[in-house]
Parts: C-alpha cells; structure tokens; sequence
C-alpha cells in the first residue's frame, strides 16, 4: 500500500499538525501512515468550526439532515471492499471480520438516516383546558466522540451518526493505531455532501487531544468507548463540569455451558466469540462457565476445533486469528499468561507469542485455553483483551448465574441450553447489558442498545434508538391556547 500521510479534517479542511507518528500493520510490521499528534490548539479550532455549523445544522429540518447519511451508507456500500480490506491492514482482523464490521458501518447509516423521519417526541394532555403539551428531542450542540482502535469504523458510526441525524456537530479524536478508517469516512462524509463543520477529525493521544476534548466548555457531551480507568477519569472530569458522558469500557463475558447444551454449538460459539479478532471485542468471551457434567466432553472437542484454527495476517485466504494490535497488546497478554499460571490454572492450549517465519515481524498470539480456573483468579476476572479463555467448572445452574455475575463488568452474556425454563430465568438474571441464548458473546447489531451494567459503563448505550438519548436534551413545550393565564396545578377545577 502507498503510504498515506494523514491530515487533520478541521472545518471542510484537510490541515496538518506540527507532529506525526507513524503507524503500523500489526500482521506484518510495515509502517503504512503517518498521523498528526494534534495539540490543544487543533482541537480548538476543531471546536470553533463546529460551533459555527452546529447553528446551521440545527436549522436543517432532521429528514434532509438524514439524507446525507443515506448518501453515506451508499458510498460506505459502494467502497465496502476497499474500506474492509484498508480496515484489515491498520486493525489486523481477518477480511471475513472486516466486511461485517463495515457492513455494520452501512447498516447504522441507513438506519439513523431513517431516524431523520422519525426522532420522535411525545404528546400528552395537559392538565388544563385549551393547552397543548409535547416533549421533543433537541440537539444539544458540539459533541465530542473518542474511539478505540478495535472497531474502528462501526463504533464511530454508532457515536456519529445519531449525533449528526439528531442535529449536533462532532469533534471526533480516532485512535491513533487505526487512523486510516477515520481518514475515509471524513471523506465519505465530504463525498456525501456534508456541510463543512458538522464533523472534525482531531487526531492524536488521549492525553493531548482527549484531554483537550473533555476540558473544552464548548464540547457537552462526551461519549467514550475504550479502557475503564481512562473511562473514569474522563467520567470525573466531566462531572465536575456538568458535562454529559456516554461510557463504554469493556467486559469479562462469559458463555454458561449447561449439563444438557448442544456441544459442537457451544464449541462454535465460544471458538467464534473468543478467538474472533484475536479477542480484541469488548464482548469477546473470556470466560467459559461449564457444568462439571459435561466439562471433559466440551474440553477435548474445544481443543479439537481450535487446533484448526489457522493464525496469520487476515488478508490472507483462509486464515481465521489474525494478529494483535501491537507489541504492548502482545506483553499485556504475555503477563496474564503467567498470572493464570501462577495463580493454579491449567494451561491446555497455546500461552506463548508466534515467533519465526512470517510471524517475525507481526504480533501474533497462540489462540489460548486454560482450565480449572477459579471465579476469583485474576484471568477470570481482568479484562486480557487477547485470545485468552478460561474454564470455570460449576456445579448447578444457579452457581453459573452467580459466577457470571460475580465480575465487575456486565457488558455481554451467554446461554447455552435446551430447556426453556432455564433460557428465560438466564435472561431475568444474568447482569449484563446483551444477553445471548445458544450463541456467543459477540454478534451485537446496530438497532438494539449497546453497553452494559456495573463497571461496563455509566448507564448510556450506543447504537440503538437509545443512542438518541446521548446526543439530544428533551425540551418540554406548553402551549396554551385559551386566551388567558392558566396557572398549572391552581387552575384546575377539583
Ligand atoms: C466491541 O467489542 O467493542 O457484537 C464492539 C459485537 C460487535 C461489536 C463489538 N458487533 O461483537
């Protein structure tokens, strides 16, 4: 691939900053980009531009607001090929995983452009006679969304689009590994017509840039996905501005394997939710709950499938694990290797980083099994963020919900069983925000919330109608038509 040396997309304009860092494909080590480390400066003038578009935007009535988005989901349908595979070289998921994640790209695109037609209120009766009385959803001004480089592309469009339909103007910082999506859909955008403003991409660290987002007065809200303790700062900072913070940080997700579940399933589903993206999903499952009844059974035919695995750079055909984003993601999963190790778990497969030949120059993990883990250990307990999984041996259904649960994420969940009963008591009360039954951990679509309980996030979801909520203030509108004063709650004949 040609390099690209990336600018920052500020008021219509591509601008450079005064510093760059370069940026690498994690199969293979080439550095394929270079990016602007931005300084508080950028990230104001990114804010002044949007001030500026924001009044406008807010003006243009929500149906042609959406039509744009329905021209961005044309091109992102049209470029799908080319965006996947670009998205495979900064990221380093497989192709297949790339296409899905553009296509959840697409799918939230058309359906926030059908939002333009709804972005619905509500109208009540009021108390009194000849009043009127409706709520109605109101954008709030300039947002500020930061993504993580794990889903480059379709947590932006979770964050984006319903701040774009619903009126808003977007400061976006991307992460700076995967610059490259945040580069084309900044020209999808000006391709679809977007008025100049309405998004700036702001590129640079967290410390630098994200900071500078979080403390700028003009930028209200802040919607976050990435690491919990970053999760939380910013979630102080802007409580003590009053500032509006939408939090996603991850999860410990857990499939249950029950006495009387469908086996090769199960298999399939923790392979697919486990060791898709290299385990690099917030809701990737790290944790199997498996009752003791059939724990050896699921073990041997677990390791059976795995050793098919093929792990290699995803461009590639036929490769199922690509590589890790980089080589601090590779050490983090190296320490928890020898945490699990320490702490008495059985390593059944995997545990060492792929060295030789063409793993040489990528980051490569050996998809990863440990069993006879405890719910407390520190593997069944810290997100690892690699294609790391643990079994946890359990006696009853009941012990499974509570293992489950006994974590301080609740992002995502899993069920496998064939009894009815037990499906409907799992989704009552497994704490998590997505339930899954008879399917992995992963897999979430676009128009149903995402996020989840506990130390996930603070009780925003993206994607979703839900999305709506974070980026619009709800105005109450009163209107009285009688003539004359009514004073509520006086007024009114008893
Ligand atoms: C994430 O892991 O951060 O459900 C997002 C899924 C995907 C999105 C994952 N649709 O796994």
């Amino acid at each position: 691939m040609e390099e690209k040396v990336l600018q920052n997309y500020i008021a219509g304009k591509w601008v450079d900053a005064e510093n760059r860092t370069s940026v690498f494909n994690p199969a293979t080590g080439e550095e394929i980009a270079q990016v602007p480390l931005s300084e508080k400066i950028d990230v104001d003038e990114a804010v002044a531009a949007a001030k500026l578009a924001q009044k406008k935007w807010a003006l243009v009535p929500a149906p042609q607001r959406a039509e744009i988005l329905y021209r961005v989901g044309s091109l992102m349908k049209e470029k799908k090929e080319h965006l996947s595979r670009l998205l495979t070289m900064e990221n380093g998921k497989v192709l297949e995983e790339a296409r899905g994640e553009v296509q959840e790209g697409i799918d939230m695109a058309f359906y926030m452009a059908g939002e333009g037609r709804r972005l619905f209120g509500q109208t009540t009766p009021a108390e009194l006679p000849d009043k009127f009385a409706m709520s109605e959803r109101a954008p709030i001004g300039v947002v500020g969304i930061i993504t993580p480089w794990n889903f480059p592309i379709a947590i932006a469009t979770w964050k984006s689009f319903p701040a774009i339909v619903a009126g808003n103007a977007v400061v976006w910082k991307p992460a700076t590994e995967t610059p490259i999506m945040a580069y084309e859909l900044a020209n999808i955008f000006e391709e679809a017509g977007l008025p100049k403003g309405v998004i700036n991409v702001v590129f640079g660290t967290g410390r630098t840039v994200g900071d500078a987002m979080v403390h700028h007065e003009d930028i209200r809200v802040i919607s976050f996905t990435g690491s919990n303790e970053v999760g939380r700062n910013i979630a102080a900072d802007c409580g003590r501005q009053l500032k509006k913070v939408s939090l996603e940080m991850g999860g410990k997700n857990a499939v249950i394997v029950m006495d009387d579940a469908d086996l090769d399933l199960a298999v399939e589903g923790v392979v697919w939710s486990a060791f898709g993206t290299s385990g690099q999903r917030c809701t990737a499952c790290s944790r199997v709950i498996v009752h003791e009844a059939v724990k050896e059974e699921f073990e041997t035919r677990l390791l059976k499938t795995m050793k098919g695995l093929t792990i290699g750079d995803g461009l590639e055909e036929g490769i199922k694990v690509g590589p890790i984003i980089n080589q601090a993601g590779l050490e983090k999963i190296e320490r928890y290797i020898e945490i699990g190790k320490e702490e008495g778990a059985k390593l059944l497969a995997g545990g060492r980083v792929l060295t030789g030949n063409s793993y040489t120059k990528g980051y490569y993990f050996e998809p990863t099994l440990f069993t006879d883990a405890t719910s407390s250990m520190r593997i069944a307990q810290e997100e690892i963020f690699g294609p790391v999984v643990s079994i946890i041996p359990v006696k009853s259904f009941a012990e499974a919900i509570e293992v489950n649960n006994g974590v301080t994420y609740g992002l995502s969940s899993s069920i496998f069983t064939q009894d009815v009963n037990r499906v409907f008591q799992a989704k009552r009360d497994l704490d998590t925000g997505i339930v899954y039954v008879n399917a992995g951990t992963t897999g979430a679509e676009i128009h149903l919330p995402f996020g989840g309980t506990k130390g996930t996030g603070n009780g925003h979801r993206d994607s979703g109608v839900q999305a709506l909520d974070v980026f619009t203030e709800w105005k109450a509108v009163y209107v009285d038509y009688s003539g004359k004063l009514q004073r509520a709650q006086i007024d009114v004949e008893e």
